[in-house]
């Protein structure tokens, strides 16, 4: 009788199994399509075009609507509690307009700096998945799928080589490619090093060949990428490469028009790299600069490890070394306990050294960093007040650059037909200056010489001197 009893009653476990899995083989069925949604910097960016690659991989499509897809995947950005509010309020909302069946997935910095957490927060999600943990998506949905159980997996650094020929990238002429993850600085207010981990330089013989292979498809410029691209190598002495000399290795590329890299820390700005911007062809005149804060005790107690005597004369020696040479700069105001004399000194350091772009946020408590020790005591209004006379200042830079363009003939490489009007082309110069102009779609792709005679508050306007379908090489 025992032995009958058992017998049945693993029958009735095994038919329970069997119907399990069909049940999963119907659900796996199901999950034809995906919706994808990107927050954040550029690293995000790359790091969505890599996901999606995995999930074609596996014969899912890409839709555009979130209502109907089958996988709704966010890569998502903790950078300001803005951010974060932004994927939590679309994680919200998705709960009432997905697909009943739909499964949703968050991936990105808020996924490692949330953890499990997420999932008391936004009990509808199925899978967390951290920025070092990418190459897993696919294993973590065959186990979603499998069991039906919600999945978190956050590894705190980068230890699986990606594999970035599976990269799915939407844009023709410009790519991005990832040269190092993480970062080593520990900004104070900054939740990056526990969001990505520690740096982690990849093989320069990996990026040199998936540099190659994307000019080889016909790519005219590349964006090497990192939180700190300039500390290239400095993780991996045994390989005797550093960050100039991996743009010597690009530069030699047969049909490379254009290397940008982003984003630096000024204090690895070396000699080194100005000279390389100024002797390469390839590498364009456009150095993002951050500069964060124009007092020495804000900067001091940001962990930023430099002066702002320092920054000045780096600044300098860059452009006695590289003249024509175009700075970005991001600026965070209303950082703790910064008084109004502080909060001039940067207005001051802006006004000085007229960057060419300007990123200016106000500050945004994050939880984990060492900032959370101090109260975040700016009230919101001086923040706000400190932000607009930032963003005033730039206004009036970025129209000062612009009218002294006017009348000058820029080398554009065309990216694109215009969303706003079709007959318009966009493109940007060397120096990162958006610029429209008329032309047909064929453009796209080559470098033009365009004629500036107007602008607007974002963008420059001008006509092609001649249009020139074959590719000239910029100066
Ligand atoms: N590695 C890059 C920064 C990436 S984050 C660098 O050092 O340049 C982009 C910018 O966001 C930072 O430069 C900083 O200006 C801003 N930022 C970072 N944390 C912030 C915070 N807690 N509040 C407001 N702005 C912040
Ligand atoms: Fe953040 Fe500083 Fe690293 Fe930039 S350098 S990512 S601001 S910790
Ligand atoms: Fe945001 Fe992470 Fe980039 S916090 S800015 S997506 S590195």
């Amino acid at each position: 009788m025992i032995v009958k009893d058992t017998q049945f009653a693993s029958f009735q476990q095994y038919s329970i199994l069997i119907f399990f899995r069909l049940y999963i083989l119907l659900l796996m069925r199901h999950v034809k399509t995906f919706f994808i949604k990107t927050y954040g910097c550029q690293m995000n960016e790359l790091d969505s075009e890599i996901m999606v690659g995995l999930l074609k991989s596996r014969g899912l499509e890409r839709i555009d609507d979130e209502t109907t897809a089958d996988l709704i995947l966010l890569n998502t950005c903790s950078i300001r509690d803005l951010a974060e509010r932004k994927a939590l309020g679309k994680l919200g909302r998705l709960a009432k307009t997905r697909k009943n069946s739909a499964l949703i997935g968050v991936a990105g910095c808020m996924a490692n700096a949330k953890k499990e957490a997420l999932l008391q927060k936004v009990p509808n999600i199925d899978f967390v998945l951290g920025t070092n943990n990418i190459h897993e998506l696919n294993t973590v949905l065959d186990e979603v799928l499998r069991t039906g159980n919600q999945s978190v997996r956050v590894d705190p650094r980068f230890e699986h080589e990606l594999d970035y020929q599976i990269t799915v990238r939407d844009d023709p002429v410009k790519a991005h490619v990832s040269i190092i993850r993480g970062c080593d600085k520990y900004c104070t207010y900054c939740v990056v090093p526990y969001t990505r981990g520690p740096e982690v330089s990849r093989h320069p013989d990996d990026i040199f060949l998936e540099c190659k292979q994307l000019v080889d498809k016909g790519y005219k410029e590349i964006t090497l990428l990192g939180q700190n691209v300039n500390s290239y190598g400095k993780d991996k002495p045994e390989w005797n490469i550093l960050f100039h000399d991996l743009l010597h290795r690009i530069d030699s590329l047969e049909g490379l028009e254009r290397v940008r890299f982003m984003t630096s820390h000024p204090v690895d700005i070396t000699r080194e790299l100005m000279e390389a911007i100024r002797d390469l062809p390839t590498l364009c005149e456009f150095v993002h600069f951050p500069l964060q804060a124009g007092s020495n005790r804000i900067l001091k107690k940001m962990h930023r490890i430099y002066t702002k005597e320092e920054y000045f004369e780096k600044v300098a020696l860059l452009r006695s070394i590289v003249p024509n040479v175009a700075l970005g700069t991001d600026i965070i105001v209303g950082f703790p306990t910064e008084t109004d004399a502080e909060f001039e000194e940067t207005r001051k350091a802006l006004e000085e050294i007229r960057f060419s772009v300007g990123f200016i946020f106000a500050y945004s408590q994050r939880k984990g960093t060492p900032a959370m020790r101090w109260k975040d005591d700016i009230p919101q209004e001086v923040k706000d007040e400190r932000l607009q006379t930032l963003l005033h200042l730039q206004e009036q830079i970025y129209k000062d650059e612009r009218t002294k363009l006017l009348g000058q003939t820029l080398e554009v490489l065309v990216e694109a037909p215009s969303k706003r009007e079709e007959t318009l082309l966009k493109g940007r110069t060397r120096c990162w200056k958006n610029v429209l102009f008329p032309g047909t779609p064929d453009l796209v792709g080559t470098l033009q010489q365009i004629k500036v005679h107007s602008f607007t508050n974002q963008t420059l306007m001008g006509e092609i001197l001649q249009p020139k379908k074959l590719l000239i090489v910029g100066a």
